[in-house]
């Protein structure tokens, strides 16, 4: 199977500009799977829950996931992706899943980072597993890398790939990720988006690029800069992530001791 990541730029507020982008860097590139940044048709730094509100839409329904469906069905994949949500007044950085059948489903994110938390509302149900054709993905966003447990529950509940929508600004988490990945032996699609932010005086956010994927042997097959737009894509073997035995010894999951922590 063929996976990728897209790392944009978004211009802030530009939906229409953002979601032309998106289209003019896919020319000619195909996989089964690809992860975009969080906000990807956005970008991050609402001032307020107001504004954020402004750029908001129905999930499904709205202008972005209907741009993807469309988009998904004339190249035959998958896109997990991040936006802005809103459902019954109420404001959600989700991540949506769409393929050539349509719509798939949604996640709203639960952890939510610094400001994030005066422009969201936190999702209120558990990082989901979607079955598409075949392979296990499961779903978080950004900031729930630092959330071992996600990335663990994920796991348990069956997930091969863990798909990973970001607009990261700590330089930790593409190391971080390798972690995760060994803990429990998936696959992880980080795509993060580069570029700065500077919407609130004195505060300018940086965004730090190096999407990546890693294996469950903890290699980063593919990593992209820290300043460029880019799509990547390779080849993986799912194998690998259904395979829990380190050693003749030691499966990472039949050997865990829930009885002894939790
Ligand atoms: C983040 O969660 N966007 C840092």
């Amino acid at each position: 199977m063929k996976v990728g990541f897209v790392q944009n730029h978004p211009q802030f507020g530009d939906i229409q500009d953002n979601l032309s982008r998106i289209e003019e860097m896919l020319e000619g590139k195909r996989a089964d799977l690809f992860v975009l940044p969080e906000l990807f048709s956005t970008g991050y730094r609402f001032k307020k829950m107001d504004e954020a509100h402004q750029y908001a839409e129905l999930v499904p329904g709205g202008v972005v996931t209907s741009f993807l469906t469309s988009l998904a069905k004339k190249i035959n994949t998958y896109f997990i992706a991040g936006l802005v949500e809103i459902d019954d007044d109420r404001i959600y950085n989700s991540s949506i899943t769409v393929g050539p059948e349509g719509f798939i489903g949604r996640y709203r994110k639960i952890h939510l980072f610094d400001t994030e938390k005066a422009c969201f509302h936190a999702g209120t149900e558990a990082p989901p597993v979607f079955n598409l054709n075949g392979t296990k993905v499961g779903v978080m966003i950004c900031f729930d890398w630092r959330f071992p447990e996600i990335t663990r529950s994920l796991a348990l509940n069956g997930a091969e790939i863990i798909a990973h929508p970001s607009n990261l600004v700590l330089p930790h988490c593409p190391q971080a990720m390798i972690t995760r990945c060994l803990e429990n032996r998936v696959y992880a699609i980080t795509a993060n988006r580069v570029g700065n932010e500077n919407r609130v005086p004195d505060e300018v956010l940086h965004f730090i690029g190096q999407s990546q994927v890693v294996d469950p042997d903890g290699n980063i097959l593919i990593r992209a800069s820290e300043i460029e737009e880019e799509v990547q894509i390779v080849e993986i073997d799912l194998g690998k992530a259904r395979e829990k035995f380190i050693n003749s010894k030691n499966d990472i999951f039949k050997d865990r001791r829930p009885d002894l922590y939790s």
